[in-house]
């Protein structure tokens, strides 16, 4: 994260110091929902504190400071408009950011991550070590929680499907399974762009339970199935996409998912592993940080191109392409081996 054009080092720092509060400015802005208030045209604080049922004094300071930093922009009269910026906080945004604002700012989200210096000293998992449990136990018997992870995933999935689908050419596949695929988002995306494709889509059954909005009009063409990939992943696909899944867990869990897929897959299925892919030294702020966040919160991690290679070849998988996207994530592709 280079400096700002003409700022000092020190300047830079606090910069970067302070940049928690601007997460979790953010984070009060999207929970209140001020990006869709400000969809028509500006409007006063005052109209916004009513319309949001917060302290108007305090909501003031609070756009005051968002708008200082580009989220907002501050015009005559204590009034606010959208800038480009803030225009991505909006529920029907083209690249939706509020749901992942929402989340990162929970308490148990930001919780966890203050707990990153006992992570980084023991290796242990922040999350496990704060809560006694995973992170998908905690959010399995806490429905609140858990419904604004999916939604935030949903949100995420939204923005990498368009990079993917630019990206990547699944003309040659009739029935795609997406292994732990949320609420349908990604998988939705790639079932409209190709009319005669089938799908599968494969979750935690309270997760698919909150999926009939996003397939709703693809029921003919997508079956959707509860379960957990420790047990079994749904046979007849000829590509198995993992989005966003082998991150979440360490080699060793991982391996076995991926054995699962391999048991499922066909002799000449695809294996679609969609993340992000650790690259160069000193480069790619989004990645290096994402593998943060799955030392603390899930206890996994993003991984090189070899590390990829070598995972694959543990669960019977030879890895034969990285496609990268417009988005950060990449396609990385395996075949059975
Ligand atoms: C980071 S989210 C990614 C979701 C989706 N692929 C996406 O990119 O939007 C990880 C997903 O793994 C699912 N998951 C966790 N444990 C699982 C299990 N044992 N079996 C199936 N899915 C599981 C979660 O419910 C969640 O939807």
């Amino acid at each position: 994260m280079p400096g700002q054009l003409n700022e000092k080092p020190a300047a830079t720092l606090f910069r970067l110091v302070n940049g928690y509060q601007v997460s979790q400015a953010i984070h009060v802005a999207a929970t209140l929902g001020i990006a869709d208030l400000l969809h028509d045209g500006p409007r006063s604080a005052e109209d916004l504190a009513a319309a949001t049922n917060t302290h108007e004094p305090s909501l003031y300071r609070l756009l005051r400071a968002l708008a200082s930093v580009g989220v907002f922009r501050e015009v005559d009269g204590h009034q606010f408009e959208l800038t480009p910026v803030g225009d991505c906080l909006r529920s029907d945004a083209p690249e939706p950011v509020g749901p992942w604002a929402t989340l990162i700012g929970e308490a148990y989200y930001r919780q966890t991550w203050g707990h990153l210096l006992h992570s980084v000293r023991t290796g242990e998992n922040a999350f496990r070590a704060l809560h006694g449990m995973d992170v998908w136990t905690y959010r399995e018997g806490r429905p609140e929680a858990g419904a604004v992870f999916d939604r935030a995933m949903t949100g995420m999935s939204r923005r990498a499907a368009e990079a993917v689908l630019a990206a990547y050419d699944f003309s040659r596949f009739s029935c795609v399974v997406d292994v732990a695929g949320g609420q349908g988002a990604f998988l939705g995306a790639i079932l409209s762009r190709y009319p005669s494709l089938r799908g599968v889509l494969f979750d935690q059954p309270h997760v698919v339970a909150g999926s009939e909005g996003t397939l709703s009009a693809l029921v003919e063409r997508c079956q959707v199935v509860g379960g957990s990939f420790f047990d079994a992943v749904p046979e007849g696909g000829d590509a198995y996409v993992l989005k966003a899944i082998l991150h979440d867990w360490d080699d060793e869990v991982a391996t076995v998912i991926l054995r699962e897929c391999r048991k499922a897959i066909g002799a000449s299925g695809s294996l679609l592993v969609v993340e992000q892919v650790v690259g160069a030294p000193n480069l790619e702020p989004a990645t290096k940080f994402s593998d943060l966040n799955m030392l603390v919160m899930p206890g996994g991690r993003e991984r090189t191109r070899e590390e990829f290679e070598r995972l694959f070849a543990a669960a019977g998988f030879r890895l034969v392409g990285v496609t990268p996207t417009i988005v950060g994530v990449c396609v990385v592709e395996g075949a059975p081996a």
